[in-house]
């Protein structure tokens, strides 16, 4: 683990194990010096903690998370790169073992997703760092985080609605794509198009994500239909059920469009990742009609503004784009 993910604990949650040779040993104990840790790991020495552990560390990285947002000690980029990290540890297991999806594990989500909206909602600088320090590797807890940052900012951007209502966003921008748990692995890593066959299985992720949230919390959450309509489309041709824009949640029109544009961001087993600017344009014209005009509009004006993007993005293009669909 990176050293910049401990910085912000109060005590260490668990024993720390280094490698001396071929086996692990003990190099610190729960509770024990931290600035020790911290001092070493600086140094580039990394650590592990037991199976048995892991669950621990992950709550005492989660509470630690508001605090590393907040830590004006930090610049937004040292912050953000913490919070990726931080997330990465805490989610991994979620999207990785289908035991973890309990209620303490969506708990956990909710804690450090929550920690994040909190924080984009109140400073526009740190809005920037997540959106420049967002990693595109082809994971789906990287996703899951990427559509939820995305869903945060758009959200606030577009003035979507109160808090709370951009606080559910994340959260179903984090947990949306929690059913491919259920999908195998053969097809999610499949390096050609689907058979039809496959791509039934897959389109089953969501609403096998809907009940597997539904089911571990005991309850039904705000924001579990944005899980269950991600992939509807305005134009009806999206699924499960095929619905048009009337009949899709505003919402999860919002997170159809984060989803859409990181994972054509973002490289798949069966193609390249395309760039900021061809995605948008896709979504624009290739996809024309399948999502909300007025929030990809948004989310084109919001992009459009991004430092990062203005040397690929200026002025004529942006007109391009936006006048694309006439
Ligand atoms: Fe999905």
């Amino acid at each position: 683990m990176p050293a910049r993910i401990l910085t912000e604990i109060d005590t260490l949650p668990c024993d720390l194990y280094i490698f001396r040779g071929p086996r692990p040993i003990l190099y610190a104990s729960c509770g024990g010096d931290l600035e020790r840790v911290l001092d070493r790991a600086r140094r580039g020495m990394s650590f592990m903690v037991r199976e048995i552990d892991s669950e621990l560390l992950r709550g005492a990285l989660a509470a630690a998370l508001p605090k590393v947002m907040a830590n004006n000690a930090m610049t937004a980029v040292e912050r953000s790169k913490t919070a990726y990290s931080i997330s990465a540890k805490v989610l991994t297991p979620i999207f990785t073992r289908e035991s973890a999806l309990d209620r303490e594990g969506i708990v956990l989500t909710h804690k450090a997703i929550d920690a994040i909206t909190t924080h984009l909602l109140e400073d526009e600088e740190m809005v920037w760092a997540m959106v420049a320090t967002m990693q595109k590797h082809p994971s789906v807890h990287t996703h899951a985080i990427n559509t939820a940052v995305y869903g945060i900012v758009l959200a606030r951007f577009a003035r979507f609605g109160p808090p709370d209502v951009i606080r559910d966003v994340a959260r179903a921008g984090l947990l949306h794509d929690i059913g491919k748990n259920r999908v195998s692995k053969a097809i999610l890593d499949k390096p050609s198009h689907l058979d039809s066959g496959e791509w039934m299985e897959m389109r089953l992720h969501v609403k096998a994500g809907h009940d597997m949230v539904v089911r571990a919390l005991g309850y039904q959450p705000s924001y579990a239909h944005m899980i269950a309509e991600h992939h509807e489309r305005c134009d009806g041709s999206g699924y499960p059920a095929g619905r048009i824009a009337t009949g899709i949640a505003l919402d999860s029109q919002l997170v159809g469009i984060v989803d859409a544009f990181d994972a054509l961001t973002t490289r798949r087993p069966y193609r390249a990742p395309v760039s900021a600017f061809d995605a948008l344009h896709i979504m624009r014209v290739g996809m024309r009609g399948q999502f909300s005009d007025e929030l990809l509009r948004e989310f084109i004006k919001l992009l459009g503004g991004f430092n990062a993007m203005t040397a690929k993005m200026e002025g004529a293009d942006l007109a391009r784009v936006m006048g694309a669909a006439g």
